[in-house]
């Protein structure tokens, strides 16, 4: 096995939450609707058919979950600022008790001596802009950038890391295309449109990072997946290129000024159809360090459907593999390909993970749960992590998604990441083994 010593002493061992899976509150102290409050309004949109409701009370229990943080022996809380909280009517001027909140959450955390990571943007968008056309509006630009103005310079005396925005592909791919997640808008061009404006408001989110917060460290949160192909057939092969094409390649080319990886595929070239001229050298914006965000391997095979792609997954129940309860397919070696992947772009100096975890069912005896799955799960993880540093990958911290658990999304409740079980109709926490284990790990040498 490992020590913390292992991974080096400037090493940053995290844990990350975000404004809606956390918050509850929707209503309180002035706060707007964002289009995860309207989506999960219609219960059909909640598989589990639970609304969210306080979710695990973060807006009341912020200091506790902090404590408890510092307690399990993290250094780093990484949180969202919710949007419509902070500018309910998505443009305009701020709403000084949403300020106030975030305030006290970045004075909880310099309190308990835990550096406050902050992600401006995981994606609970005012629903009033979306009433205007949401991510596929250009104007976004412009709403985006007073966001980031206000809360940088709001924050910025004491926050200085910044994450810009948490998983453009999910929110952008399940939002805007396949219509699984809010605001449940689908199609090629919206899905185009709203990942080139995307694209845009992270670069120009880093921009003015920099600009209002001195000796800030500014980065974005991407999600990727470890794709390999059904078998070694030619069509497989091309499949599995144009998915992991499009999973690991499609943000962040051209943020580091490489341009959209049209070469995927032919189609994807309407993007440019959306351009202003300037537009290519806004998209680059040389970030100080890049986030990673690995749950899944998917195996790619050749299908007319959906056409454009031309490959779909072969499902992982089809195959013989660890499912975790969103019945997807863990695969914790699969890091290692990642972050090698990652590192060969030479504009990339610096890597976190910033979430990593992965969702089992608990079941509580008395007050304990052993979730020795899930423990080993990080070490597994941990291990490649290791063995990465060990060839000089520049991975330079691990952060647990998640301290609490609380609601996946369109998922509902059901599926818990937490190292801390919560008890959703009393909000009582309670430490699961894997919560433990870290402790133990984090405070030896
Ligand atoms: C990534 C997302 O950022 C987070 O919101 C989500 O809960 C986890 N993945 C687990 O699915």
């Amino acid at each position: 096995m490992f020590r913390k010593g292992d991974f080096g002493k400037d090493f940053k061992w995290g844990i990350t939450i975000s404004a809606f899976q956390n918050e509850g509150a929707a209503n309180e102290d002035g706060k707007s609707a964002s289009i995860w409050d309207s989506f999960t309004s219609d219960i059909f949109n909640i598989n589990d058919g639970n609304a969210p409701g306080e979710t695990s009370g973060f807006y009341h229990n912020y200091k506790d979950d902090i404590k408890l943080t510092r307690d399990l022996g993290f250094g780093v809380f990484r949180f969202s600022l919710s949007w419509p909280r902070i500018i309910p009517d998505g443009k305009g001027r701020s709403n000084q008790k949403g300020i106030a909140f975030y305030n006290r959450v970045i004075d909880s955390c310099l309190e308990e001596g835990l550096e406050p990571w902050v992600t401006i943007y995981h994606w609970d968008l005012p629903q009033c802009l979306e009433e205007e056309g949401g991510w596929t509006n250009r104007g976004i630009l412009q709403w985006f950038s007073n966001y980031v103005e206000i809360v940088t310079k709001a924050f910025g005396d004491r926050v200085k890391h910044w994450i810009v925005m948490n998983e453009p592909m999910t929110f952008v791919g399940l939002g805007y295309f396949t219509g699984y997640h809010a605001p449940g808008r689908n199609g090629i061009g919206n899905f185009l449109k709203a990942a080139h404006h995307a694209t845009l408001c992270m670069a120009e989110g880093g921009r003015i990072v920099k600009k209002n917060v001195k000796n800030s460290e500014v980065g974005v949160a991407l999600s990727c997946s470890y794709v390999k192909p059904a078998n070694k057939l030619f069509f497989s092969r091309g499949a599995a290129t144009r998915v992991e094409g499009l999973l690991n390649r499609f943000f962040i080319e051209p943020l580091l000024g490489l341009g959209y990886p049209t070469d995927i595929m032919p189609a994807l070239n309407i993007i440019k159809s959306y351009f202003l001229p300037g537009d290519k050298e806004r998209l680059a914006f040389d970030f100080d360090f890049i986030g990673l965000q690995y749950y899944f391997r998917v195996v790619a095979k050749f299908s007319l459907f959906p056409p454009v792609l031309f490959a779909t997954e072969v499902p992982p129940w089809q195959r013989k593999t660890n499912l975790n309860s969103m019945g997807l397919d863990v695969y914790p070696k699969g890091v290692s390909a990642l972050l090698d992947f990652f590192a060969h772009y030479q504009g990339i100096r610096k890597i976190f993970l910033t979430e990593s975890g992965v969702c089992y069912p608990d079941f509580l005896r008395g007050d304990k749960i052993n979730d020795a799955r899930r423990k080993k799960y990080h070490q597994k993880v941990l291990k490649q992590v290791r063995k990465a540093i060990k060839r000089d990958i520049p991975v330079a911290g691990y952060f647990v998604w998640t301290l609490v658990d609380n609601f996946e999304w369109r998922e509902g409740f059901q599926p818990r990441f937490g190292l801390v079980y919560n008890d959703f109709k009393t909000q009582k926490r309670s430490v699961k083994s894997s919560g433990r284990w870290f402790k133990d790990f984090l405070r030896g040498d």
